[in-house]
């Protein structure tokens, strides 16, 4: 735990970012989680991917963007994105930060952003997610997907809700209710106890029962996890009710478990491959390694015996 927190407040540190992000070793603990830093390595990275079976999610790494010219030139990179995902005949959709379309700096900034990629979604015939960031976002990220997306009828675009926090049973409800695609994730933010579950078996517990709600009345939902125990419940729960594999798709991070991922696509579930790219790798690689502390001695061993 205080390894976690550790690493997850190291992700939020601009001092120590500089000085970690120009070392040779990060930057080649980055690749084994971040498929490289062009949109050309992005698509090479989910060409692989496809045909080896699994379909992509790509992200352009970058939050919490702090002026509106970085906020449209994040825009403008996930709209050609779009485009050469089109080109490419990829099975790839995009995955977003509210923030790095400009949250932080203003609302009608963000929806405008948000809404010429969307557009350019529309017009590919693609889908985006918007990912779900620290609890400081979670309601304006739900209103403004929900005004999006029920107001003005942009049906490509899906949410993503995490069993850490206790208001997500509620929120899986309404996304029930809308015909809402949704990620079920854990959450890989450090919350407060006030507002999420603090022990790992909670969290555990609660992405079960969203899920098992998601499953049996949700439109598609990605079930995003590693977890080999939850893996193992849903593919007896689907068989148990008599639940399509096409109709739900485990969804797992570039350069994670990577036996797992073969071993779904085997035995013909669908799964969909969460890919980032980008420069600004840092907060990501950080987060990363908070969940799994055993990564970091994995990979520094690895890159001392060549
Ligand atoms: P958990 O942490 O319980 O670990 C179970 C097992 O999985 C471990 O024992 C290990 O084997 C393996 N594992 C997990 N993480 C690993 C790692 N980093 N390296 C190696 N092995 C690992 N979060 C969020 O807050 N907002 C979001 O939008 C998203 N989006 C998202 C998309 C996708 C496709 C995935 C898979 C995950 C996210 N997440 C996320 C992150 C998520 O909330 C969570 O932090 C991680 O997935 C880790 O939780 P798990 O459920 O995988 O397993």
């Amino acid at each position: 735990m205080l390894l976690r927190n550790t690493m997850l407040w190291l992700a939020g540190n601009d001092l120590v970012k500089r000085t970690i992000v120009r070392t040779p070793l990060s930057r080649a603990l980055a690749r084994r989680f971040v498929a490289g830093e062009t949109r050309e390595e992005a698509l090479t990275a989910a060409q692989a991917l496809n045909q080896g079976g699994a379909s992509v999610s790509l992200d352009y790494l970058g939050e919490n963007v702090h002026s509106a010219a970085e906020a449209e030139a994040t825009t403008r990179t996930y709209r050609d994105l779009l485009h050469r995902i089109a080109e490419h005949g990829l099975n790839c959709n995009v995955s977003l930060k509210l923030t790095a379309l400009g949250l932080d700096i203003q609302r009608e900034l963000c929806v405008h952003n948000l809404r010429q990629v969307l557009n350019v979604a529309r017009q590919t015939n693609s889908f985006v997610r918007i990912d779900m960031e620290g609890s400081d976002y979670t309601q304006v990220t739900l209103d403004l997907w929900e005004e999006l997306f029920r107001d003005h009828g942009y049906q490509n675009v899906g949410i993503v809700l995490q069993s850490y926090l206790y208001r997500s049973a509620a929120d899986t409800e309404r996304a029930i209710e809308l015909r809402a695609r949704v990620r079920l994730c854990k959450g890989a933010y450090k919350e407060p106890p006030e507002i999420a579950y603090p022990n790992k078996v909670d969290v555990d517990r609660n992405f079960v029962a969203l899920a098992r709600r998601l499953l049996c009345a949700g439109n598609y939902p990605g079930l995003a996890t590693h977890d080999p125990a939850i893996i193992a419940w849903t593919k007896r729960f689907v068989m148990e009710h008599g639940i399509d594999r096409s109709s739900f798709e485990f969804q797992m991070l570039y350069g994670v478990r990577r036996d797992l991922q073969r071993e779904l696509i085997a035995d013909g579930y669908h799964l969909r491959v969460y890919v980032p790219f980008g420069e600004a790798w840092y907060p990501y690689l950080m987060r990363r390694m908070a969940e799994r502390p055993a990564n970091l001695l994995f990979i520094l061993r690895s890159l001392r015996h060549g």
